[in-house]
């Protein structure tokens, strides 16, 4: 395979465009989850840990690492489980236009 080839197959070739690609897919998975009664915790605190966590689970080198996912069944009294965050308000992350 010419080696231009090769690289088009990377993942790490993937551009701009796609960013929102591989969130709208991690996302479906934890929808898909939360249908089966399953809770889920993303954790790009992975990332830096490519190199092992590919060796432990046989993942190809050109591959790249984007976030890790735990899953499981939730334990909803658990004392890590009762913290409920603040949510920042929709008007400081979204900016309509158009729409007046
Ligand atoms: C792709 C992705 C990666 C994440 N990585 C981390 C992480 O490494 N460490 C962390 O504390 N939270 C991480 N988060 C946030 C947590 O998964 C979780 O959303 C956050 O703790 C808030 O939980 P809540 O939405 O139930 O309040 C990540 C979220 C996403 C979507």
């Amino acid at each position: 395979m010419p080696k231009d080839q090769a690289l088009d197959s990377r993942d790490y070739n993937l551009g701009q465009g796609n960013w929102a690609d591989v969130g709208m897919y991690i996302q479906t998975i934890m929808l898909a989850a939360r249908g089966l009664g399953l809770e889920t915790c993303p954790q790009a605190a992975w990332v830096p840990y490519q190199e092992a966590v590919f060796r432990q689970l046989g993942v190809p080198a050109d591959q790249i690492l984007v976030t890790g996912m735990s899953i499981g069944y939730p334990k909803h009294n658990a004392i890590e489980n009762t913290l409920v965050s603040d949510r920042e308000d929709i008007a400081n992350v979204v900016k309509y236009s158009g729409f007046d």
